[in-house]
């Protein structure tokens, strides 16, 4: 096995800062190659959270002026990821949510923050540290796309490049002014390169320059390639279509144990399903539920937003109240979404609960203790929220979109539904209910579900050999 060196770009990592799935898979991902002879670090921005926990972090170059005011690369070490942090205050030192402003709106300097990030990728792409040269240089997501156009503009030997695309819906868009500001050369700003729309899209940049794009499911690859899920950009990524692939996400089995999941009130084994029982009870007492055994529990975690289609399932209502069923819902992000599940909630006290906000060890205790899982999304370019409930007997019940349809299979391992409608949700809800009083038939779902593998063990075996073919590509070429 020749190793390989790849620097990743992202602009969260789990356990570090984390706002949503990204962040697992590049916590995840670096640790899981290792075994297949892949040396990763990854390259994050220093939030202060990423300050904080890499105050040890050494000092490998600094520079009176990056962007705008003094700035310095450091080198640290954190849960067994290698990584990069891009420290420059008056770009990262700021409070809370890492794109947006207390009231919710995106950092008016999101395109010079990001732009400063893709640019030393590119430069550490180049050999800024002798002791770590990467073979490729893998972006993920908006916030890094900028680094194969960096690369590619620079015209000298280069890394291979590869674009992770995790969603479709954030394309890092942009006025045309800031193309001079952040050193791309103005030829980059065409239809061929950065240009979009007649301002900048750094996904695009991405999708446009880099030598290989990947998406987070077979599916969602797919999907991106239709002028509807594709977002804008199904056209070039048809275009693209030859380097364009899917792999699917894992899980980080060790942190999603339910034999040793500290978060939860009484932990099991496959052999030890009836115990999950005690997790039900725990759940129903936390969130002020009915204490009923019989009743089919469904939980939910999640950003509320439009992808998540949440919307649906306040439609589905009747059919979860009529069938005596319970609801416990734990998540944030749109403010109407909060507000129309709050108030539900007290409306039907004892049936349906509703968490606002961000709880690891709630949503670990969700998994544990619920009967069924609901991931009704419109659009799903993986989805991990499924896979932790195949491993904790949650039996899920999701959409047929994106990763959520190459995850679940109908009736075997769970329960999917499409077109996305509230209908077809209430169906589904429906023949879940029929399922769930024939214990027999519930319990062979659940052991299914067990018995799927969601780790990273093969998927990042993919990734080693998506690296290896590029190396060796560019090397022929
Ligand atoms: P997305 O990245 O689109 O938000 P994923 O399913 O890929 O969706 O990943 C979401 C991750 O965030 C999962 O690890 C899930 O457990 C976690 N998560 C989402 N909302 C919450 C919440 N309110 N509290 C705790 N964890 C959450
Ligand atoms: C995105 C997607 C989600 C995916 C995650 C990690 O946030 O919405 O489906 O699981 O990225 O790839």
């Amino acid at each position: 096995m020749t190793p390989v060196r790849v620097l990743a770009v992202a602009s969260e990592v789990y356990p570090i800062i984390k706002t949503g799935g990204l962040a697992d898979v590049a916590g995840a991902l670096p640790i899981a190659l290792k075994a297949h002879g892949v040396e990763m670090r990854t390259l994050m921005p220093g939030y202060p959270d990423v300050m904080r926990l890499l105050s040890g972090a050494e000092e490998i170059r600094r520079w009176p002026d990056y962007f705008g005011g003094p700035g310095r690369l450091l080198a640290g070490a954190r849960d067994g990821l290698d990584l990069f942090v891009l420290d420059v205050p008056h770009l990262y030192e700021r409070p809370g949510n890492p794109y947006v402003t207390a009231d919710g709106v995106d950092w008016p300097d999101n395109g010079v923050r990001f732009a400063a990030l893709s640019r030393i990728a590119a430069d550490i792409g180049h050999g800024l540290v002798p002791a770590f040269v990467p073979d490729v240089v893998h972006a993920h997501d908006w916030q890094a796309g900028l680094a194969p156009a960096y690369l590619h503009y620079d015209n000298r030997p280069r890394p291979g490049t590869v674009m992770t695309i995790h969603n479709m819906a954030y394309q890092g868009k942009f006025s045309r002014e800031l193309v001079g500001s952040i050193g791309l050369p103005w030829d980059s700003f065409n239809v061929d390169g950065v240009e979009y729309f007649g301002g900048i899209s750094f996904l695009k940049a991405g999708l446009q320059l880099a030598d290989r794009i990947t998406t987070v499911s077979p599916t969602y690859a797919r999907e991106i390639q239709s002028d509807e899920g594709g977002m804008g950009f199904g056209g070039l990524l048809r275009e693209r279509a030859s380097v364009l692939s899917g792999i699917l996400n894992g899980i980080d089995i060790s942190v999603w144990n339910p034999h040793t999941d500290p978060h939860i009130a009484y932990r099991f084994s496959a052999e030890e399903l009836p115990f999950r029982s005690a997790n039900k009870a725990a759940l129903q007492q936390r969130l002020g539920l009915d204490p009923r055994p019989d009743a089919l529990l469904l939980g939910v975690i999640s950003r509320l937003s439009w992808q998540k289609g949440l919307d649906l399932l306040l439609k589905a209502m009747p059919t979860i109240l009529g069938d005596g069923m319970q609801l416990a819902l734990l998540g944030s992000g749109d403010a109407e979404l909060q507000d129309r599940y709050q108030g539900t909630a007290r409306g039907h006290p004892g049936r349906i609960a509703a968490v606002i906000g961000y709880d690891e060890a709630l949503a670990h205790l969700i998994q544990a203790g619920s009967d069924a899982l609901l991931v009704p999304s419109r659009f799903e370019p993986c989805g991990l929220t499924q896979l932790c409930a195949l491993r904790y007997g949650a039996v899920p019940i999701v959409s047929r979109v994106g990763g959520l349809a190459d995850t679940v299979t109908d009736a075997a391992t769970g329960f999917t539904f499409g077109p996305v409608t509230s209908e077809n949700l209430s169906a589904a809800l429906a023949r879940a209910s029929l399922a769930f009083h024939d214990k027999p038939a519930w319990r062979q779902l659940q052991l299914a579900g067990l018995a799927t593998d969601v780790s990273w063990r093969n998927r990042a075996g993919e990734y080693a050999t998506l690296y290896r073919d590029l190396v060796a590509s560019r090397r022929t070429a």
